[in-house]
């Protein structure tokens, strides 16, 4: 099955990308130090289901989806209609368009607590524009958090706390150079699953913090109770709680983790998959942490794109149309099976676990220095077998179960290449890059 890949037009593209790029690409996670580099792809020149053809004519089942910002797969059709519609109408206006009230209106009807709504047109930027609506609302300055929520200063201030190289949070060796140090202090992150922590810090910063923000739930659900506990302590301390759904949103339900703990937040922050690859984020929230927006500066031409909204309310109402709730859950499950089948074969000491949205390996290898090694390998064997993955698998609504034997024929012979290195005790052998670092760590996994 493996293939003779040459990823060498990528290479050179990265090699010129170096010289104009200051850190190669936009986002740290496209880096070619992030997979296999020279010999999994960087660039891609086309998309179309579950599959992407890279720079040099290589083929792609992708299990990565655009970073997880493609729901329904690839260049959908009817969001890609309805999109081209829209440009043909006009992409931006001088004037306000309809589909902002159109999209409002089906957010309100699909995400629980919203009953008002902005637009920004990226995760990180969505979350910024959270921050500051808390802060401007309550009137105060801190906001305890736990996850990832994007570059802005808001938030990269954290840094500041901890040394970055100590392993806590969240870049080691990436540094919030450029971050003004007079915001530290003013984002404080706490450890998912931790009430008594939350608890000190809102007694520790009483009367000054404006918001509880966090990934509610990533790889697993939490734990019962806890995100109940969580709203509980923020409204005690007349802090507002905010859930980022920018990437657990819209697969396990299309109204999110709130729709299925039954947890409403105060503000959600949307982004990445609402879309189906088109810019668009949306805040959303109770009208009573949102209407202060209106006296608030947040403003910006292009939150009114009207390709966005367009791509969003027809994403949104394809995942209902097509019912993908149980579609996301059966296909989860059978990658999650079709992995650990493929381990099972092989003896490899590993599991796949996690919420079927995004089922991930977890290798339970003698000694953890060999756990990189066995990662990345499985990302270059996987990548020269026609499979681009990271060690987390993420399925679109255009992925189907002939695509996840592939997956699992691909994954069976990669594991046992990788145990037979693992007994040979050369399993670093078989590299033919550089293991993967690990700069990024999630509060939420
Ligand atoms: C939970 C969460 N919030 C915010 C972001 C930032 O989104 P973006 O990269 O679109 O700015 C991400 C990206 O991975 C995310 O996972």
């Amino acid at each position: 099955m493996s293939v003779g890949r040459s990823v060498e037009r990528s290479m050179k593209m990265y090699q010129r990308a170096g010289e104009l790029i200051p850190g190669w690409t936009q986002l740290i996670s496209r880096r070619a130090s992030q997979f296999a580099s020279g010999v999994s792809p960087v660039y891609a020149e086309r998309a179309k289901g579950a599959r992407f053809t890279d720079v040099d004519g290589n083929e792609y089942l992708d299990m990565m989806n655009a970073v997880s910002a493609v729901i329904l797969g690839h260049a959908d059709d009817v969001v890609d209609g309805a999109v081209k519609e829209q440009i043909d109408r006009g992409s931006m206006y001088t004037l306000n368009g309809p589909l902002e009230i159109e999209l409002a209106e089906e957010l309100v009807d699909t995400i629980p607590s919203a009953e008002m709504v902005r637009y920004a047109k990226a995760g990180g930027e969505t979350c910024a524009l959270a921050a500051r609506i808390v802060r401007g609302t309550t009137g105060k300055d801190i906001i305890l958090f736990c996850g990832y929520h994007g570059w802005h200063d808001w938030y990269q201030s954290a840094n500041y706390l901890v040394d970055p190289e100590s392993g806590e949070y969240p870049f080691a060796g990436i540094e919030p150079i450029g971050v003004p140090r007079v915001l530290a202090g003013t984002a404080v992150p706490f450890t998912y699953g931790d009430l008594d922590m939350l608890s000190d810090l809102l007694k520790k910063y009483e009367g000054q913090v404006a918001a509880v923000m966090m990934e509610p739930a990533r790889s697993e659900l939490p734990p019962p109770g806890y995100l109940e506990s969580v709203k509980r302590l923020a409204h005690e301390h007349d802090a507002l709680l905010v859930f980022d759904e920018v990437s657990c949103g819209w697969r396990l339900r299309i109204g999110g983790i709130q729709e299925l703990t039954g947890v409403t937040p105060d503000v959600t922050t949307l982004a990445k998959a609402m879309s189906n690859g088109y810019a668009m984020g949306a805040v959303v929230g109770s009208r009573d942490a949102m209407a202060p927006a209106a006296a608030m500066f947040v403003s910006s031409t292009f939150w009114s794109d009207n390709v966005g909204l367009a791509a969003a309310l027809t994403t949104i109402r394809e995942l209902k149309r097509r019912n993908s709730e149980p579609f996301f859950d059966s296909m989860g499950e059978l990658v999650k099976k079709t992995i650990n089948d493929a381990l099972a074969s092989t003896g490899l000491p590993a599991a796949c676990v996690g919420l079927s949205y995004n089922p991930a390996l977890s290798f339970d290898l003698p000694d953890p220095e060999l756990i990189p090694i066995a990662s990345t390998l499985f990302v270059q064997e996987m990548s020269r077998r026609g499979i681009f993955t990271a060690t987390s698998f993420r399925v679109t609504m255009a992925h189907t179960e002939k695509d996840i034997r592939q997956l699992g024929e691909a994954a069976a012979e990669v594991f046992a290449l990788i145990k037979s290195g693992l007994d040979r005790g050369s399993m670093a052998d078989l590299l033919e890059c550089d293991p993967k670092k690990e700069p990024f760590r999630r509060l939420v996994r």
